[in-house]
């Protein structure tokens, strides 16, 4: 059905949005259908007549409430899921109201000057160089993919070859070194890139899954060629920290033996470089400004609506030679990069919109006020459950924490903890997930979502104790 009737459209929009955000609290936070009932309650058969786009809108939200978890809430603490901000949810309507193509600053100029002012702000919040290009990508697997095809053309031009004409064809060895925590999405990222998951040397990590720093060093000294070397801000089970400022004193000694700049620093802190935002726990990134590029997420501990990466690479020349569009680094008219040049998309939504809305609606106090809160929520919490009889908390840092209940005589300590798990989801208080950490089946609690209060860790805490205590 064809019609210029925006309005109806938006009302029903609007009237469906504000009652899904107004019952997030008093709503189940895990769904209570699975994706084959969702899918069994749409239409099969594709209709032949239309629906006026009100109606459609009620009819989807029918089908999808069921299905829908409630990451709205501060008690879900899945993953790592920031909720959203209410001026980065208007400003994400505005994003598909206005519809620009934000690629070219040529033709839509507004959507590509607000996303490089939000690109501008992320880099002074997260204290990285001022002249680094940021991309906003559809999430921190895009931003590990796009970092990485920089790094590995830089430090292969750096033995005269040319990736961009030649692509791996020929090229000599590139060593990618890495801590054998690092998340999952790096690996398929080397993947992507032609560098192949398994070829990645892996330096052995602490408990807390940080890596050793001798232990790099010693890789170092053997490897010749082009290098790449990852840190991580945040392991996304324990929120352990890689030593950021010793692996770069390493990465320095590297260079300084060798007459090749084929040596890149990347730090992968997708939720954990946001600690620089904060006051807390700033110094556990120190040393994050010395790498080359970062990849970090907005919608994640920004609480910007999801999908929203951010990728950050030093020098823009050499993102815009790995994957921008153009040969040559081409800014628009007042020296604005194009975003075709920093992220490997074409024609994309102006993501970035709703980064500048949530940072201009929270300022540096509040970002930071927000990144802290977070923390302090989990240490509450941690501290609370650390009291729960049965209850180990293996992990604790920042705004992750993993537990894990102690076996009974008729069960292991894995499987208490999983039937503890499906008592907690089957509450629909609070939404943990699941993780395997040193070998242990365990619970995650991720706490990024800026609702998160104490009323939360109140009723987060009461429901494992129940489960617990049902265990038994
Ligand atoms: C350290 C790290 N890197 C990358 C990712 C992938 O993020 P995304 O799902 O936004 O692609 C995550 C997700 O939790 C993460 O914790």
């Amino acid at each position: 059905m064809l019609d210029a009737d925006f309005d109806s459209a938006l009302d029903a929009a609007n009237e469906l949005a504000r009652a899904w955000l107004s019952g997030t609290d008093e709503r189940p936070v895990t769904p209570s259908a699975d994706a084959a009932a969702v899918l069994a309650s749409l239409p099969v058969e594709l209709p032949a007549a239309g629906l006026e786009p009100a109606a459609v809108l009620r009819e989807l939200s029918a089908c999808a409430e069921p299905g829908l978890a409630g990451t709205g809430s501060g008690r879900y603490l899945a993953l790592v899921t920031g909720g959203v901000l209410p001026s980065a949810l208007g400003a994400d309507w505005l994003v598909s109201a206005w519809d620009q193509n934000a690629s070219f600053g040529e033709l839509y100029p507004a959507a590509v000057a607000i996303e490089h002012a939000a690109g501008r702000w992320i880099l002074d919040l997260l204290d990285l160089p001022a002249e680094a290009a940021v991309g906003f990508t559809t999430g921190a697997q895009g931003a590990n993919t796009a970092t990485l095809l920089a790094a590995r053309n830089a430090v292969l031009a750096a033995h005269d070859h040319d990736v961009e004409a030649r692509g791996l064809q020929g090229a000599p060895r590139v060593n990618v070194v890495l801590g054998d925590e690092q998340h999952s999405t790096v690996f398929r990222s080397l993947r992507f890139a032609g560098l192949g998951a398994d070829t990645a040397i892996r330096i052995p990590t602490d408990r807390r899954g940080r890596m050793i720093p001798s232990a790099l060093r010693a890789a170092l000294e053997t490897l010749d060629g082009p290098t790449i070397v990852y840190a991580q801000a945040g392991n996304v089970n324990g929120g352990g920290f890689d030593p950021i400022a010793k692996i770069a004193d390493i990465v320095d000694e590297r260079r300084s033996r060798r007459s090749v700049e084929d040596t890149w620093f990347h730090i992968d802190g997708a939720f954990g470089l946001w600690v620089r935002a904060g006051n807390r726990y700033r110094a556990l990134a120190t040393g994050s400004e010395r790498a080359d590029s970062w990849t970090c997420d907005a919608h994640k501990w920004l609480n910007v609506p999801y999908d929203c990466g951010i990728s950050i690479v030093r020098d823009p020349e050499v993102l815009a030679r790995a994957i921008g569009l153009q040969a040559a680094y081409l800014p628009t008219p007042g020296g604005i990069p194009n975003p075709v040049d920093l992220v490997p998309e074409a024609s994309r939504r102006a993501r970035g919109i709703p980064v500048w809305a949530a940072i201009r609606a929270l300022g540096r106090d509040g970002t930071a006020t927000m990144i802290d809160r977070s923390c302090d929520r989990a240490t509450e919490l941690a501290g609370r459950l650390r009291h729960v009889v049965g209850v180990q908390v293996r992990a604790a840092v920042i705004n992750q924490i993993i537990i894990r209940c102690a076996a009974t005589p008729t069960q292991s300590a894995d499987e208490r903890t999983q039937a503890v798990l499906a008592a907690v989801l089957g509450e629909g208080i609070c939404h943990p997930s699941s993780t395997v950490w040193k070998g242990e089946f365990g619970i995650r609690l991720s706490v990024s979502n800026w609702r998160t209060d104490e009323d939360d860790v109140n009723a987060i805490v009461a429901s494992i104790e129940r489960a617990v205590v049902g265990s038994a």
